[in-house]
């Protein structure tokens, strides 16, 4: 696992864009990359879509996510919608399958998992993972004390939550950690100060309190600017 600092989340967002450009022109075919919800990616799509379709290869990238809250797609709190504002309408894209999260939970889980078993492979070994971190700990939609964390066959779950960082009692839908172990490549974006507290444990001994601290994979890579870091030895 390597841990690059950055000066704030202008930087962050930057190295985020740099590494999907790199990953997706080294590649060859279909690229899959499944995008985080939250605020802190908005800024890298926005670099993104600055950039221009020339930037990458974009007629092979496909977009997924790796979590969704059960909202509608056009609903403020939707990370599909956050990603259509910000990226997929900008550069007119076509390439994507977002969770549905208007449908009943488990059969939209269930046929998320069918779709990426179907275009990505099984094992579906995504080419990259965009995750973030909220200031509990959890990572995509797996918080603490929740059943998703412990899931260990399946690639895509509805977890029920009940927690004042997910605005109370709710499901989502979320990749599973052994999804994200499966992928060639990981990047954790971390900016803020509301993530000081947690990243020394985020970054320490692995524990399902810390459901990001349970992130594994051949290519773990976190981005953090120095806000965050500031709790972290030296
Ligand atoms: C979500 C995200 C979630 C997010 C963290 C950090 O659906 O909320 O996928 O895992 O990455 O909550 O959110 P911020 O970037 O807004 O701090």
């Amino acid at each position: 696992m390597k841990v690059q600092r950055f000066k704030d989340l202008e930087a962050v967002s930057r190295a985020g864009a740099e590494e999907l450009v790199q990953l997706a022109r080294a590649s060859n075919g279909p690229f899959h990359v499944a995008l985080s919800g939250g605020s802190t990616p908005k800024r890298m799509h926005e670099i993104l879509a600055s950039m221009g379709r020339d930037a990458l290869p974009w007629e092979r990238v496909v977009l997924w996510w790796g979590d969704e809250r059960t909202v509608p797609p056009d609903h403020p709190d939707s990370n599909f919608g956050m990603a259509k504002r910000t990226l997929i309408d900008p550069l007119k894209l076509t390439r994507y399958f977002r969770m549905e999260g208007e449908k009943d939970p488990p059969v939209a889980a269930d046929d998320y998992q069918k779709r990426l078993l179907a275009e990505v492979g099984s094992p579906p070994a995504f080419d990259l993972i965009f995750l973030g971190m909220g200031p509990d700990g959890h990572t995509a939609s797996l918080f603490p004390g929740t059943p998703a964390v412990g899931e260990k066959t399946r690639w895509v779950v509805s977890n029920p939550v009940d927690s004042p960082v997910a605005k109370g009692k709710t499901v989502r839908i979320t990749f599973t950690l052994p999804m994200i172990a499966a992928a060639k490549h990981v990047r954790l974006l971390v900016a803020g100060p509301d993530k000081t507290h947690i990243l020394p444990r985020a970054l320490g001994t692995p524990s399902p309190e810390v459901p990001s601290s349970l992130v594994r994979g051949p290519d773990v890579a976190w981005f953090i600017d120095e806000v965050a870091a500031e709790e972290l030895p030296a």
